[in-house]
């Protein structure tokens, strides 16, 4: 299943496919970010199979699109929660996937979108934040390591993917990259990964070129699929009997209805009562 939301200077769209990799979209402030995630957050709009959870510490770009997000976590710890949820879903799947196939399928159940909105926010902070930056990091690895075959896509925005920020392997895991204008050419270099590209000189283009960087293919230059104004508004929620909860096989999904009802915390969940028993996919 691929996610277009981007088109190159020839037309071409952009395509990420879910189960490839991880997207990283990175550029300096008023370089087009928004707007590229904009564009990706609507083009899920006609895939029902595609649920999203967001991470917005500064509680602006996400807020919008609330009602098409399963969680929203807007302070350290609730992203904590999310992204250790997360992991535990991974390993729900990985063991209801054993002997049975090696990779998500959506038939298995949705494609989970982890959308980190200025990923520097939670992986950056004072001294006494520490501890919970660390696990964050950890929890940031571990998904992107595994959650590629689990059907877990991470898509983290940043205006500082600095080495501080995308250390360790999560700037490896983060193969899909969309850079837009950034200042100088060092963060271009982070960005485009050594690639001959020169992110300093897209600013002169206009907000919201950048190279579109996917493993194994040229670098293509492209632009957000939006025109005029940017999108404010959210889409709607695609509906299909595979989004009705009864049919949703994902063995522990974040629940849209029951917002109230926290993601389980790491207490309940090394205690084990909040652990739902895993069930098998379907074979494909
Ligand atoms: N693809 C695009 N098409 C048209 N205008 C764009 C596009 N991308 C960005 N812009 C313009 O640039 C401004 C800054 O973009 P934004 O996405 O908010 O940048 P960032 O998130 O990097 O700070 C937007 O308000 C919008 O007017
Ligand atoms: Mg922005």
């Amino acid at each position: 299943m691929d996610l277009l939301f981007a088109s190159t200077l020839s037309g071409q769209r952009v395509r990420f496919p879910l189960g490839g990799g991880h997207l990283l979209i990175a550029g300096r402030t008023g370089a087009g970010k928004s707007t590229v995630l904009r564009a990706l957050l609507w083009s899920t709009a006609t895939c029902p199979d595609v649920h999203l959870v967001g991470v917005d510490l500064k509680q602006v770009e996400l807020a919008p699109w609330r009602p098409r997000l399963e969680h929203l976590a807007t302070t350290r710890t609730a992203a904590l929660r999310l992204l250790d949820t997360m992991r535990q879903i991974i390993d729900q799947r990985y063991s209801a996937l054993r002997g049975v196939a090696v990779q998500w399928d959506v038939t298995f159940g949705p494609y989970l979108l982890v959308v980190l909105d200025e990923l520097a926010e939670v992986l950056t902070g004072p001294c006494s934040a520490k501890v919970d930056i660390e696990e964050a990091e950890a929890l940031l690895d571990s998904i992107g390591r595994l959650g590629r075959a689990a059907g877990v896509v991470l898509v983290a925005a940043t205006q500082r993917p600095s080495v501080e920020v995308l250390g360790g392997s999560l700037r490896d895991q983060l193969a899909y990259r969309f850079g837009v204008a950034v200042w100088d050419k060092g963060t271009s270099g982070l960005v485009t990964q050594g690639a001959p590209l020169d992110l300093t000189s897209l600013g002169d283009l206009g907000p919201g070129w950048g190279y579109w960087i996917a493993p194994g293919q040229p670098a293509a230059l492209a632009r957000g699929a939006v025109t005029g104004t940017p999108i404010r508004r959210c889409p709607p929620t695609p509906r299909s009997p595979a989004t009705s909860g009864a049919s949703l096989r994902d063995p522990r999904p974040p629940h849209r209805t029951h917002r109230s009802r926290a993601v389980p915390t790491r207490r309940s969940t090394a205690s084990g009562t909040s652990r739902p028993s895993p069930r098998p996919p379907r074979s494909p």
